[in-house]
């Protein structure tokens, strides 16, 4: 690691947003930590067009090439709302978006993978930070060699777009969705995120913890967005976005 400061190109405003827009950082994710600490702005959004230490959910690495991939963080400055209704919150906003770009279904696996054709072409990191909650989304739109295999981006469902246009564009339609979003109740968010999960009420799933595999069946999802699912031993667990993830 390097203790450079990362530095902005080029702030705009999207809406009330104060965007800050980079060639590079270690993680948007981390960059916005630091501006937060520096008091910058309430109602900030950092953008990068590549990150060389992109993070994943449960400390896995998120690929982000150059001129590839939306990688984008928001600030929700003071949140005292539910923050398991937030990769929801932050997923169904980025389904109505590309929904715009292609007629491919395009659905949610839990808690925080967008999926289509089987693969996935996004994810969203929701991190506490002091008083505050960063939403963090990175969102495939070119193929880079670099991606993994079970990857798929934007482009691979020809939406034939120069980089940076659909980047700045999609990024614009998402700062208005994700407004918009959040002033749904959190019982209206669930219900629309039901319809997209790749999971429904009585499938049979494994789910990892530790390393351990474990098989059950859904139940459905809660309140507080964690996924009821109930064992071989017909013992119901809740499973929470912090911890688990869906092997199948
Ligand atoms: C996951 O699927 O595990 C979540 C991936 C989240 C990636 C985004 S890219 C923008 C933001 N900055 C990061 O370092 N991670 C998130």
């Amino acid at each position: 690691m390097t203790n450079t400061v990362n530095s902005w190109n080029k702030k705009i405003k999207i809406g009330d947003w104060d965007v800050f827009q980079y060639e590079i950082v270690n993680s948007t994710n981390e960059e916005i930590k630091r501006l937060y600490d520096e008091s910058i702005s309430k109602k900030l959004i950092v953008v990068s067009n590549e990150q060389n230490q992109g993070k994943g959910r449960l400390k896995r690495k998120w690929i982000s090439p150059k001129n590839s991939g939306l990688y984008a963080s928001w600030l929700l400055y003071n949140y005292e709302g539910e923050i398991g209704i937030l990769p929801f919150l932050a997923g169904i906003a980025c389904i109505k978006c590309l929904e715009k770009y292609s007629r491919e279904q395009f659905f949610l696996k839990w808690p925080n993978d967008l999926i289509v054709k089987n693969k996935k072409l996004g994810g969203i990191l929701i991190e506490k930070y002091k008083d505050s909650v960063i939403i963090g989304i990175g969102i495939n739109l070119i193929y880079d060699q670099n991606f993994p295999a079970t990857s798929v981006s934007l482009d691979m469902l020809n939406v034939s777009r120069d980089f940076k246009l659909l980047r700045d564009e999609l990024l614009e339609k998402l700062v208005f969705e994700i407004d918009n979003t959040l002033k749904f109740e959190n019982k209206h968010i669930l219900e629309k995120a039901r319809k997209y999960l790749t999971t429904q009420k009585g499938e049979l799933i494994q789910f990892i913890k530790d390393n351990v595999i474990f098989n059950g069946k859904v139940v459905g999802l809660s309140g507080n967005g964690s996924l009821s699912v109930e064992l071989e031993n017909k013992k119901i667990v809740s499973l929470n976005s912090e911890e688990f993830s869906i092997k199948k």
